[in-house]
């Protein structure tokens, strides 16, 4: 095997830090802890990122002892981590790791949760479902374990059960917790690519002189899955693709697809811009589908814990534009679905052909641009060019850049609850959503929502493309949807 070249840029804050941090994982047996958080502190371990003076403390419900819980997350980390897997890594990480046996609805066993370090810095990662959010609070509380001014909270989508309930969960917190210490996690926005999409824009003079409305024809973003709701029926009933990817991750890549240029690269800029692009957006046409059987895959209707007659969407197709700005009603085509036939999430932004006499339209290829976001990281670009040969011939051109084909990329990059774990470690809180922002995909969810109670749901078959009406919201207006794979075409 290779040496490993790691050279990830992140400041080893924590070593220079006084205070002691303890970092405390609510619901640390639950799905999100094995998938995500426990690669993502290995990496960090693995990158030399953990401060010496770090305790995870791990919370479960479960009568499990120490050597349990480490013997329960280390096949997720053999799976999940990007380094490769090495027991002296592990070890050390381990050190850190603490399992504690408690009800966290019970404010009798917060006493386990103790400092014995008065300073400590504690950031309370509240990975259980938001019904939980205050009460976690309140006992944190009036347990007497707060410093108000150095605990940090970190919540994870969906922010709360709905619009009104995300505003009580954050009015709450927010008497107990400093504002600006109340951290919610949008995953996507830790993403290489995603963090990629401002460069792309604002790197490139190409870009950045092309992007609006009088050169951009359409834009589409596609987040599709093949796998189902796996084992997480009674979450997924509730939130639906709407609160699970649509209102939040693929909200996020529209805003940064269509903001206005940030006036400083930092992240109160690029927020603002954000915040504006999103209240600029208009929903045009929405399609709502559920995923059928076949062959041994079944229909969601008989998954665990999902109801025989549930309405509950697995795929959504939105149409949209932005009411202002340069790239003002250009159609912006979103979908998001699980047991489809592809796996990816990547943008691709189609332009309009060339105007002038010398080559005509029916003979040109539609320029694209596609950016990768995951699993392949890249960007494909399609142009027209002339074909070799003594005749005026015209012939598309594929320039196809992998980002995470270079191994020294793929192995420097984090993971996104790598980087996001990183920053909250040394107090960045650039990685977080504002509330500001949260409260704008609410709003924003809240309005699909309503459409779709008029609007009803369509069937798909899984491992399909979605819907056929999703191919009929583009079909009618002459675009189809691209598939991540066009970017395998060889040149032609
Ligand atoms: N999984 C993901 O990929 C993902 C992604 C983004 C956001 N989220 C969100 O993150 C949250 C957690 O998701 P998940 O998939 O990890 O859920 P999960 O697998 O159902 O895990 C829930 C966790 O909460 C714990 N818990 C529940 N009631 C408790 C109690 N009274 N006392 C102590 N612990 C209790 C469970 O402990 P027991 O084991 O004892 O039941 C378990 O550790 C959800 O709100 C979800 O929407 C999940």
């Amino acid at each position: 095997m290779r040496e490993l070249i790691v050279k990830v840029s992140f400041i080893p804050i924590g070593k220079t830090m006084k205070n002691k941090l303890v970092f405390t994982i609510f619901g640390s047996t639950g799905d999100l802890t094995y998938r995500k958080l426990m690669p993502a502190l290995y990496n960090l371990m693995a990158g030399s990122n953990l401060d010496d003076n770090l305790e995870i403390r791990c919370i479960g419900r479960k009568a499990l002892s120490q050597e349990d819980y480490i013997q329960l997350i280390q096949p997720w980390i053999e799976k999940g981590s990007r380094f490769p897997f090495k027991e002296t890594i592990f070890l050390e990480l381990t050190k850190h790791i603490q399992y504690i046996q408690m009800d966290l609805t019970k404010i009798e066993d917060y006493h386990l949760l103790k400092n014995v370090d008065q300073n400590s810095i504690n950031i309370y990662y509240l990975a259980v479902a938001p019904e939980f959010f205050e009460s976690i609070a309140d006992h944190l509380e009036s347990s007497g374990l707060l410093h108000k001014n150095l605990d940090y909270v970190i919540l994870e989508k969906p922010f709360g059960l709905d619009f009104k309930h995300a505003i009580k969960v954050h009015d709450k917190l927010s008497t107990i917790f400093h504002q600006d210490h109340i951290l919610h996690i949008d995953h996507y926005i830790g993403k290489e690519m995603i963090q990629n999409i401002l460069a792309i824009r604002f790197a490139n003079r190409l870009f950045e002189t092309i992007w609006n409305k009088d050169t951009i024809e359409q834009i589409q973003i596609t987040a599709a899955e093949t796998i189902g709701i796996e084992n997480r029926g009674s979450y997924y009933e509730q939130a639906g693709a709407l609160q699970d990817m649509v209102q939040n991750h693929l909200l996020q890549l529209v805003s940064y697809v269509i903001m206005d240029q940030p006036k400083l690269m930092n992240h109160e800029h690029i927020q603002s811009k954000q915040i504006e692009a999103i209240q600029r957006l208009s929903i045009d046409e929405c399609v709502f589908g559920q995923y059928t059987a076949k062959d041994d895959l079944k229909a969601y209707r008989e998954e665990d814990h999902v109801s025989h007659d549930s309405v509950t969407e697995t795929y959504i197709a939105l149409q949209l534009h932005a009411k202002e700005g340069a790239l003002k009603d250009v159609p912006i085509f979103v979908r998001s679905g699980k047991r489809m036939n592809q796996r990816a999430t990547y943008i691709s932004v189609h332009f309009k052909k060339a105007v002038n006499h010398l080559y005509p339209q029916d003979k040109l290829i539609d320029e694209l641009l596609l950016i990768k976001i995951q699993p392949d990281e890249g960007i494909y670009f399609r142009f027209n060019a002339k074909k070799p040969g003594s005749s005026q011939e015209i012939t598309p051109i594929m320039m196809n850049f992998c980002q995470n084909c270079i191994y020294e990329n793929r192995i420097n990059t984090p993971e996104a609850y790598e980087r996001i774990l990183n920053s909250a470690f040394h107090q960045d809180t650039s990685l977080f959503t504002p509330f500001e922002m949260v409260k704008l995909s609410w709003d924003f969810g809240s309005k699909v929502a309503k459409l779709k109670k008029n609007q009803g749901l369509d069937f798909y078959e899984s491992q399909s493309d979605g819907p056929i009406s999703a191919d009929t919201l583009l079909n009618q207006h002459g675009y189809v949807w691209i598939s991540a794979d066009i970017s395998d075409e060889a040149y032609q």
